[in-house]
């Protein structure tokens, strides 16, 4: 039986490290099952980060460099009910409150059979930019994601596991996507 190691926070460091990418030259092999993810790390990501549209982070394995999994991250803003807004304790007059997006997310399929836990320790590590960002440049109070469910349903479980809800505005039963939101101090 395959022994899966499980990645969290606590022991990510001792088998992996995160990167921002800069050039097209560190990119290696990449695998995502949904070709899509691949297309965009190899084809568009960089070209995103030059254009300032998004920032993409790498998570490297320590012993290989092989590449695990990505991320892109952008800014955002949601439009949150007068409900939505209570359910955060956010007793402000304003719909619009700042975020930070996960605009990418995926997961090299080479490594899955080896490890467990790899997206939802970058959802954390997004968490972890977002705070810094909040600390030292501009405020965003939640984590956002558009909830890829085109290919797998299963992706909007992902999320609600790392603790993501749904936002009411952007509601849509036929969307290929789910908006969902974080609270990141919640
Ligand atoms: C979705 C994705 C990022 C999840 O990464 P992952 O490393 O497999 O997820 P984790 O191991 O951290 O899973 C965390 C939990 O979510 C569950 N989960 C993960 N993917 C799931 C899926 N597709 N369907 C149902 N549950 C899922 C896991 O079983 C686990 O549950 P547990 O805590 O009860 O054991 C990865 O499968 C992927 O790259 N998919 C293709 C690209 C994509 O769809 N990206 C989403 C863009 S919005």
């Amino acid at each position: 039986m395959i022994k899966h190691i499980k990645i969290t926070s606590k022991n990510a460091e001792e088998y992996f490290y995160l990167e921002k990418l800069v050039s097209e030259k560190s990119l290696g092999s990449f695998n995502c099952p949904v070709a899509e993810y691949n297309d965009y790390l190899f084809k568009d990501a960089i070209r995103s980060f030059k254009d300032h549209i998004a920032k993409t982070w790498l998570l490297r394995e320590q012993k290989t460099g092989e590449i695990a999994a990505y991320m892109s991250l952008i800014m955002d803003a949601i439009k949150l009910s007068f409900t939505e807004k209570e359910l955060h304790n956010l007793h402000y007059p304003f719909k619009t409150i700042p975020a930070m997006k996960i605009a990418k997310l995926a997961v090299n399929g080479n490594l899955s059979e080896k490890y467990r836990g790899i997206g939802s320790f970058m959802i954390n590590a997004a968490m972890g930019k977002a705070i810094d960002c909040n600390v030292d440049y501009c405020a965003a109070r939640f984590l956002t994601v558009d909830a890829d469910i085109e290919h797998d349903k299963g992706v909007f479980t992902f999320y609600a596991k790392n603790g993501f809800i749904s936002n009411a505005e952007l509601y849509n039963k036929n969307r290929k996507t789910v908006s969902m939101r974080k609270d990141i101090y919640g």
